[in-house]
């Protein structure tokens, strides 16, 4: 995979390396922990015919604007962005980049713990120790948040000290396949339990009439957050790659195999749900909101596998954990690669010194919310939903208006020769200096007004 941790700045070994480092950083807790979060507590599916178009017209465009941006300067966002623009203006995005990334891999950290302690749960669980499932499966339990929490940073900076090694690259060709199998197989057991069938209804009828403003403002957030996009990794993924690759290509693999992710997830989930209920577990309140909807993928999976039963219920529940935990930690590892890359390149700090100041800063942030969940929606608001489409609005406007569109066509035409006259490159520069910012700024100006009003 990356010689990220080679001095001079390295390059992916491989094509399908940048595709599988920037999937990887792409498919996590976004996919099947928030999109079917957000399903449900956005009326099904019309939060998905929102999100789709959010990805494709909005998503797309911005990725492969990260990209370019990334392999043009071969910098972290601090300083690609002061590359670009000798005004020093532009290196605000690339700042804003960093904070977001730290105060989004505090609250990825927390919820990446609770798979680890699911499998612990699942397993005592099975054992018919229910005190100590109990334990372990506490979502609001500080301690052991805390436990888990340092352990999965332990992990994230582990990997980002020693550089993305081999292993991981070789490890998620096989456990991304795996993951999506194990899905597959839980969805068929899903639509053989009665109740099902209300859930695809719910997940594949869309009700227009839900779609409001606010809708729009979670499905943009989610799709920047589920695309790993507005904060600058993207850019920093791209710096580490080679110019024979084309772009546009790449990225849009990268979309639409985490959109495709995330909707076999909601697959799963939201039938799951309906089947949930139809045994008697509530899981709206009385106003017909979702019962605390951070918890319910950790509330409505494990009523599945205690459904499936004996060991098969607790074969697929651990390695649907596992596979969601490393799913998790390729993830992290591209949260913390940005503010990482950062403090090397810019202050010269050493790679092992700077991952040990910005994780444990970024820790601190996780400790406090293992003691407090109620802070992940709170900082969800803020850097992901608020944050990220920020991020990534201010990058079309540098990239369309300052660095302008037929520079960046330019460095695209590397590995895909005529980028620049195809129309690809002329609906793409449209978009990035026109569509895009437009339709971030009215989500964003709509909200604000909804907010004072
Ligand atoms: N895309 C990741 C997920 O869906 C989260 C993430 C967001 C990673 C932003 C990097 C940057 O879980």
């Amino acid at each position: 995979m990356a010689t990220i941790d080679t001095p001079g700045r390295g390059t992916w070994n491989s094509k399908l390396g940048f595709i599988l480092a920037a999937a990887g950083s792409a498919v996590g807790l976004g996919n099947i922990w928030g999109f079917p979060t957000q399903v449900a507590d956005n009326g099904g599916a019309a939060f998905i015919l929102v999100y789709l178009v959010c990805c494709i017209l909005v998503g797309l465009p911005v990725m492969i604007a990260e990209i370019t941006i990334g392999r043009k300067t071969g910098k972290n966002p601090v300083g690609a962005f002061k590359a670009l623009d000798s005004s020093g203006f532009g290196a605000i995005i690339g700042y804003w980049g960093v904070i977001c990334g730290m105060m989004i891999l505090a609250f990825y950290l927390v919820i990446s713990g609770w798979t680890i302690a699911y499998v612990f749960e699942e397993i005592l669980k099975y054992t018919g120790n229910m005190t100590g499932a109990a334990w372990f499966g506490d979502l609001a339990n500080g301690p052991k948040n805390a436990i888990f929490t340092i352990i999965f940073m332990l992990f994230t900076v582990g990997i980002i000290n020693g550089g993305v090694s081999n292993g991981i690259e070789r490890a998620t060709k096989i456990l991304m396949p795996f993951l999506l199998f194990i899905l597959i197989v839980m969805i068929g057991y899903v639509f053989t339990l009665e109740g099902s069938a209300d859930g695809v209804r719910e997940y594949l009828m869309p009700d227009f009439s839900l779609i409001d403003i606010d809708l729009t403002l979670s499905a943009m957030g989610q799709a920047f957050f589920s695309l790993s996009l507005g904060m600058g990794a993207l850019i920093t993924y791209g710096s580490y790659l080679k110019k024979n690759q084309n772009i546009m290509e790449s990225a849009a693999y990268v979309t639409v195999f985490d959109i495709f992710i995330a909707f076999i997830a909601g697959m799963l989930v939201i039938p799951a749900m309906y089947v949930a209920l139809s045994q008697g577990i509530a899981i709206f309140g009385e106003d017909g909101d979702l019962i605390s909807s951070v918890s319910l993928v950790f509330t409505v999976l494990p009523q599945l596998f205690e459904n499936m039963g004996g060991f098969l219920g607790l074969f697929v529940s651990v390695s649907f954990f596992l596979l969601l935990g490393l799913a998790a930690l390729t993830s992290s590892i591209s949260l913390l690669e940005v503010p990482v890359s950062y403090v090397i390149d810019e202050h010269k700090i050493p790679r092992k010194k700077a991952s040990l100041i910005v994780g444990g800063i970024v820790l601190f942030f996780a400790l406090i919310i293992s003691f407090d969940i109620g802070l992940i929606d709170v900082f969800v608001n803020i850097f992901n939903e608020i944050g990220l489409p920020l991020g990534g609005m201010m990058t079309c406007i540098f990239l369309g208006w300052v660095w302008k569109s037929s520079n960046a066509l330019l460095e695209i035409d590397n590995g895909f020769p005529g980028a620049s006259e195809s129309n690809f490159g002329k609906v793409w520069a449209f978009f990035i200096q026109y569509i895009c910012p437009v339709l971030i700024g009215i989500v964003f100006v709509t909200t604000v007004l909804n907010i004072i009003r």
